[in-house]
């Protein structure tokens, strides 16, 4: 072991540690970040190749860098080069005065002036969700639920953010997003492996699902060209209204963006959401309990959604176990001091939500499932940063306040009409790639309530 830039360096890989640094450690992603946390403290100085990468896990460090010093680090790293060559330029990869000018027309789209629009779209797409709930528990089906969160997830955002109805699309969209999130998984595994071919074999499919997911979206784009300019409900109106040059590859970027930041972790959490539900029958109850109590009159309103206090306890803990960005990073743009650990400029600092919220400091049993830890109590007893699903700054998600809305909405909706059984046949298993999320999806089956 040894000590550099004041972090611990964990030894090296024994064959290929000399050329390679901590590749094949890294390969094993979550344990290894778990098992370095574990043997070598908050501050740990890893090498992908030359490159030096500073895993940084204390809260107050963390607070520094995404939110005190955030002027310095910038998102020019070799995962966020990943997501782009997927999302091309957009707000979630940009940084400095590129991402500022895109986050500004972005901006409006998740102001509090939108609060009753996403509440009316919430309400009519859970409405159809309901309605084929019903189907599948009077059939008595077990059903995979993953792939309707992310349809849900996908009809909400298109709604929300392109004033358009993907109801006919969300199939196609989903099966090219869907195939395109799983080749961008294993090219960042591949990343992190020495296999030429296998890497080579992976760029052509990546770049054909590219393709295919452009000319869906290029039709998009252009049936919106066509439409009433709505520059205040459709982001493609107000990019072409931005005072800056927009041509097509540039529009692309942008709805691609938006997909891509906002469907697949809202769907994933949601998907654990139900899996936690179904093995947690006491919980179901307990929110049965307080939504009946909050929507005394029996119509579930998304406008009194924030009344749900058990409910946002839920999804937090939810949340905390598996958190859909459970590792993101930064690079120095100049030499640092981060509570006395030296940071060298074009250092990449790893920051991960998941060894946060796993914290035995912060967290009594992490590994448990126990909503109770988010009392409000509980919470104030906490160092603020231990919590950490939607990042921090001026970089945290800009999607928060939808997301929460349309999980709060989708759950209630369930847990009031429904009880979630698990499936006796398919194991629920945590699949770690970009998001975490379950393997094989998670099998219900629901019995209706009185
Ligand atoms: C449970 C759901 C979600 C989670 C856990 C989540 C998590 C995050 C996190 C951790 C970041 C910051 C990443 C970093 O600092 O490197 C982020 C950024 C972002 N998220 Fe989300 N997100 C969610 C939903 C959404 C939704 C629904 C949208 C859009 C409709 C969205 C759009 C974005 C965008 C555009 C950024 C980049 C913001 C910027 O850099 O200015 N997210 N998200």
């Amino acid at each position: 072991m040894s000590c550099n830039h004041n972090f611990i360096m964990p030894p090296k890989d024994p064959i290929i540690g000399f050329l390679s640094g901590h590749i094949l450690g890294l390969s094993k992603r979550l344990d290894y970040f778990l098992h370095c946390h574990r043997e070598y403290g908050d501050f740990v100085h890893l090498k992908i190749a030359s490159l030096n990468v500073l895993m940084v896990s204390d809260p107050e460090a963390v607070n520094y860098v995404l939110k005190k010093n955030t002027k310095n680090y910038t998102k020019n790293t070799p995962a966020y080069k990943v997501v782009e060559s997927v999302t091309g330029k957009g707000v979630f990869t940009q940084s400095e005065k590129p991402w500022l000018k895109l986050r500004k027309v972005s901006q409006p789209f998740f102001s509090n002036k939108q609060t009753e629009n996403w509440e009316r779209i919430v309400e009519s797409v859970c409405a159809d969700f309901l309605e084929n709930c019903k189907e599948i528990s009077t059939k008595g089906d077990e059903v995979n639920f993953s792939p309707k969160m992310t349809q849900y997830a996908l009809r909400v955002l298109g709604e929300t953010i392109f004033d358009k109805d993907l109801g006919e699309h969300v199939e196609v969209f989903d099966q090219h997003l869907g195939k395109l999130i799983d080749i961008t998984n294993k090219v960042i595994t591949q990343k992190l492996s020495l296999n030429l071919i296998s890497k080579m074999k992976q760029k052509r499919e990546f770049k054909l699902a590219v393709e295919n997911l452009e000319r869906l979206i290029t039709t998009f784009i252009e049936e919106a060209k066509t439409k009433e300019h709505n520059p205040e409900r459709n982001m493609i109106h107000a990019f072409l209204d931005a005072p800056f040059e927009v041509d097509h590859q540039f529009l692309l970027d942008q709805v691609k963006t938006m997909i891509f930041a906002g469907h697949e972790t809202t769907s994933t959490v949601l998907s654990w959401a139900l899996h936690f539900l179904s093995i947690h029958p006491e919980w179901q109850e307990r929110l049965c309990k307080e939504i009946e109590e909050v929507f005394s009159d029996g119509d579930i309103r998304a406008s009194k959604l924030d009344e749900l206090v058990e409910l946002e306890m839920f999804t937090n803990e939810t949340m905390r176990l598996y958190p859909p960005a459970w590792s993101f990073a930064r690079r120095a743009l100049e030499d640092d001091d981060i509570l006395g650990h030296q940071i060298k400029k074009g250092d990449v600092v790893s920051i991960s939500p998941y060894l946060l919220h796993h914290d035995e400091r912060y967290w009594e049993d992490p590994f448990i499932f126990n909503p109770m830890r988010f009392t409000r109590e509980e919470t104030e007893k906490r160092h603020p940063v231990s919590f950490l699903p939607f990042g921090l700054g001026p970089r945290a998600c800009i999607g928060e306040k939808l997301s929460r809305m349309e999980m709060k909405m989708l759950l209630s909706t369930l847990i009031r009409n429904f009880r979630l059984i698990p499936s006796k046949k398919v194991e629920v298993v945590m699949e770690q790639v970009l998001t975490l999320r379950p393997l094989n999806g998670v099998h219900l089956s629901l019995e209706k309530r009185d």
